[in-house]
């Protein structure tokens, strides 16, 4: 490594736009792209130079690779969720961690009301059916109406509160968290609650011990044979495997996923049913969303470098 300047590792890939800055301001190693029997060495021989670790909210960083870097001062994350960052250990080793607040709400919020509709009408279904050419032999089975229907939200958040306001156009809303919020939905203390009242429950909040499989076999009895549900929240939040069974035996009509417990893998026997719509973690994934996430990122990156107040950091 011939580069005077601080070191920055990366993550996982980010746009050209995003890594085209990140470039100009340090010496990017893709870290996800080196081979993992090659990083102990790497890190022996260059970990003093690290200064930056740049990830996705969905990917994060690991505890022993934080603690492998001696001269690590920030984390900063491409997204909202802090998951997979450990704050404490953050925090304990004086490494700031900054997100991208506010930029990705409206994006999440859009895509949980697409996949619903989506969902309930089986538009991509649809669309295999109209490009079949099997048209001709019949019309496309009917779906379920989207409007009038109850709707559940886990979580009322800014991205959960985006979500009820788009929603509250089509049919009620409630809405299940920690505690009440002031806003003009009902509140229901119990998720089981919630869901026995809902025909399509919607998973919007943060992943943390306390929410971890919070949506199992019981929540998912509960609601029924003829609801649905929608997760653009963080796969940990469900019990992946209660919810593949709840889909094969009808248990379940329904559920729209774009988020999962391994990513990027989905399970085999998720693909295999047919009354699911999913997508690959894209609910931010907008170029103008992505660009403003970059921007902030970078803004972040700039300040930690020059000694500045860091714009947006949690840690
Ligand atoms: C990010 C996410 O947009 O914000 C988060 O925590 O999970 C996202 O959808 C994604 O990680 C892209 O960096």
């Amino acid at each position: 490594m011939k580069d005077s300047r601080a070191v920055a590792l990366q993550m996982c890939p980010f746009s050209d736009y995003f890594e085209a800055g990140l470039r100009e301001r340090f010496e990017i190693v893709r870290w996800f792209e080196l081979e993992k029997t090659v990083q102990p060495a790497w890190l022996k021989q260059h970990a003093p130079r690290v200064r930056a670790i740049v990830t996705s909210g969905h990917i994060g960083c690991s505890n022993e690779l934080v603690e492998a870097l001696p001269a690590l001062g920030v984390v900063a994350i491409n997204g909202v969720g802090v998951d997979k960052v450990d704050l404490q250990l953050a925090r304990s080793r004086e490494v700031r961690v900054t997100t991208t607040p506010g930029t990705l709400t409206e994006d999440v919020a859009d895509l949980a009301v697409g996949l619903t509709i989506s969902l309930l009408r089986s538009i991509p279904a649809a669309d295999a059916y109209a490009r079949s050419g099997h048209w001709a032999r019949g019309d496309f089975p009917l779906g379920r109406k989207v409007s009038g229907r109850r709707f559940g939200i886990v979580g009322l958040g800014a991205i959960g509160l985006a979500i009820a306001s788009r929603l509250s156009v089509f049919g009620p809303v409630a809405y299940t968290g920690p505690h009440r919020k002031p806003a003009p939905y009902a509140f229901v203390a119990d998720l089981v609650e919630l869901a026995n009242a809902s025909d399509v429950l919607v998973l919007a909040c943060p992943a943390t011990a306390a929410t971890r499989h919070i949506v199992d076999a019981r929540v998912l009895e509960a609601l029924g044979p003829s609801s649905y549900l929608v997760n653009i929240a963080r796969g940990a939040v469900v019990d992946e495997s209660a919810l593949i069974a709840a889909l094969q035996t009808g248990a379940l009509a329904g559920a729209a996923l774009d988020v999962f417990d391994n990513e990027p893998h989905v399970p085999e026997a998720l693909r295999a049913i047919p009354r699911v719509v999913l997508t690959p973690h894209i609910a931010s994934a907008t170029v103008e969303t992505r660009t403003h996430m970059a921007n902030i990122v970078l803004a972040n990156l700039d300040a930690f470098l020059a000694g500045q107040a860091l714009p947006t950091a949690v840690v």
